[in-house]
């Protein structure tokens, strides 16, 4: 249990134990809450309480004050009134604090999950789709509140099911079993209802989730349905999907509107024999009126718990598979994490060394893959700028990631001034090492926001500044709200350029001692390529910058240029030399200049 003190996170988490069942494991993080569940049961057993003893109360009346007119009828319509607010009270507040409580612990463990999402390394996100994890985790959670908030009160319930049935047999115990004698159908009916409404209503939230996938992708998607003019094909396939929902859904009313007015319909009947049998009772003088009032009104009292109590064991059932799914993820150990020990990277030099690195890429099922890059050794000295370049495919981008440990190595290591970035902790080095992914990713966020993603509390005047270099200044200022323009989902209302030397302006902005540029500027035209290049070219002077390139104009920022292939470097000189010496290199030079590759 860590407990962390702020109110927005979740105050526990839940039991790492993996062999404690899914109940025992989630304790620490219901615990965290049991001064309001406390209260939950001392309202909630209250409020039970005086709802039972109306009938009662009911019965003194009539007996009492009107039968035998011994005792005063205004004193217990008083006392009814009473015991009505009361019970509205209690019972307004024990199912607001239940049900609040059980959506901050649903929120706790959103937050739990999400914070260790967060957590995972790269090769758990490689492994599984993001996406799904979140929406599946998204039901599992719910079906846990769920249980949490309907549990109680089936318990309640079944409380106030033995207290009325205590109540009953004080008065008349033949009766009472003629009154609960219908209850055990009212079990069974449920039962048959659960049996096959679940179903379909699983069937039913499964096509649910189909029809929002297809018009989740059709949105998301829509500039290639529509550039590939697919729009009759997809509403065709949405009409069949919508369709399977519609008849699922319809059959699911269909059950509902067959068995929920015969469980309602089976309490009238119980009053029905209340009334025969305990009608002939009273005329036979051997009960009062007011005792069979009593029992009518508990025949609909007492069937609420036996309509819930099966939906609540199977509710139980979905939350223990909800919560085995839960604590997969969250079982799930980040790989790459701070060594105990780890030291932070201050004022780093900048020299880089990988040395004899082999990598491969975790596969699915857990074993590795065949290697990227095999005994791969490149010096990078303090202030150089390299440019890496080779056929796509070959591992480039993988060196990239190995410096920041986006992923580690198999063998051989990666080194910051001569330390394994393994013996250093994770946020100092990614502090000062940057990277601008091929990919620009945006967030619908103001354009400041987005550069200062690395720095939140840079200036405006910063901000700026580091636009200017990635030459972005210019058009910010031209759009409506300049720096506080929101940029639309992922950046989408943005061109490719532009979101590139957003992506850009966002590394400048943090000053990283050790900058790495892939393939940073593919996406923009080469005039405005060569600005960047220019302001780029001062920046890049005392820092040490390792650049991905495919074009001549971004090679020629480099002072020495490496030549990978599959994984292993074939050459390592200066531009010229390796035009002069090797083939290969000249032949992807000139494929990078090669206007239709950039398309
Ligand atoms: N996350 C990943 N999981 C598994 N394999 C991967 C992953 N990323 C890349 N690979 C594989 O590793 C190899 C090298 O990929 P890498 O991205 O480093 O190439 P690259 O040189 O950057 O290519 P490009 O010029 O197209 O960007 C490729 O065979 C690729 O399929
Ligand atoms: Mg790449």
């Amino acid at each position: 249990m860590i407990p962390t003190g702020t109110t927005a996170v979740a105050q526990a988490t839940v039991d790492p134990d993996p062999t404690k069942g899914w109940f025992r494991r989630l304790l620490p993080v219901i615990n965290a809450h049991r001064v309001a569940f406390s209260i939950v049961l001392a309202t909630g057993l209250t409020g039970l309480a005086v709802q039972v003893s109306v009938p009662m109360v009911l019965r003194q009346a009539i007996d009492v004050a009107v039968h035998e007119r011994t005792g005063n009828l205004e004193t217990y319509v008083l006392l009814l009134v009473v015991m009505a607010l009361a019970s509205f009270g209690l019972r307004f507040t024990y199912r607001y604090l239940l049900f609040g409580t059980a959506c901050r612990i649903e929120t706790d463990l959103r937050s739990l999950l999400y914070g260790h999402l967060t957590r995972l390394s790269f090769s758990f996100y490689d492994r599984v789709a993001a996406g799904e994890v979140i929406s599946r985790a998204n039901t599992d959670i719910r079906s846990i509140q769920l249980l949490l908030a309907f549990g109680p009160l089936a318990g309640l319930s079944v409380v106030s099911f033995f207290m009325a049935l205590g109540f009953m047999l004080s008065i008349h115990v033949p009766l009472a079993l003629v009154t609960v004698s219908t209850m055990p159908f009212v079990y069974i009916l449920g039962q048959r209802l659960r049996d096959q409404v679940f179903p379909l209503s699983w069937v039913t939230q499964g096509r649910m989730a189909e029809v929002a996938m297809v018009v989740d992708e059709n949105v998301n998607g829509t500039r290639v349905v529509k550039s590939f003019a697919a729009e009759t094909d997809q509403i065709a396939l949405l009409a069949k999907v919508a369709d399977r929902l519609r008849w699922s859904a319809t059959a699911l009313i269909e059950a509902r509107a067959r068995f929920n007015p015969l469980i309602e319909a089976l309490p009238r009947l119980g009053m029905a024999l209340v009334l025969l049998y305990g009608g002939h009772l009273a005329i036979d003088d051997q009960l009062g009126i007011g005792s069979l009032l009593a029992f009518s009104g508990y025949v609909t009292m007492i069937a609420v718990p036996f309509r819930m109590f099966g939906f609540v064991l199977l509710q139980a059932q979905r939350a223990a598979a909800s919560a085995i799914r839960i604590y997969e993820i969250l079982d799930e150990q980040p790989e790459i994490v701070d060594r105990p020990g780890a030291r932070a990277l201050i004022d780093p030099r900048g020299r880089v060394e990988f040395r004899g690195v082999t990598f491969a890429y975790p596969s699915s099922e857990g074993a590795s893959s065949s290697p990227v890059l095999v005994d791969f050794n490149l010096i990078l000295e303090p202030g150089e700028t390299v440019a890496l370049v080779g056929r796509t495919g070959c591992g480039k981008s993988t060196v990239a990631r190995l410096l920041p440990r986006f992923y580690d190595v198999d063998a051989g290591a990666v080194l910051i001034d001569g330390t394994d970035v393994r013996d250093l902790t994770l946020s100092s080095l990614r502090h000062h090492v940057s990277q601008v992914p091929d990919e620009a990713f945006l967030f619908s966020d103001s354009l400041h926001d987005n550069i200062a993603f690395g720095r939140p509390n840079a200036t405006a005047d910063e901000v700026e500044a580091a636009a200017q270099v990635a030459r972005a200044d210019g058009f910010i200022r031209d759009m409506d709200d300049g720096y506080n323009e929101v940029v639309g989902e992922r950046g989408y209302t943005l061109s490719g350029g532009q979101r590139q030397r957003v992506s850009i302006a966002r590394a400048v902005l943090t000053n990283p001692q050790i900058l790495i540029l892939d393939d940073a500027t593919s996406a923009v035209d080469v005039r405005t390529e060569e600005g960047i290049h220019q302001a780029l070219a001062g920046i890049l002077e005392d820092r040490t910058t390792l650049v991905i390139a495919h074009r001549l104009s971004t090679i020629s920022l480099a002072d020495r240029v490496i030549l990978l292939e599959d994984g292993r470097i074939v050459a390592d000189g200066t531009h010229a030399h390796l035009m002069a010496t090797e083939p290969q290199y000249a032949a992807i030079v000139a494929q990078g200049e090669d206007p239709g590759e950039d398309a």
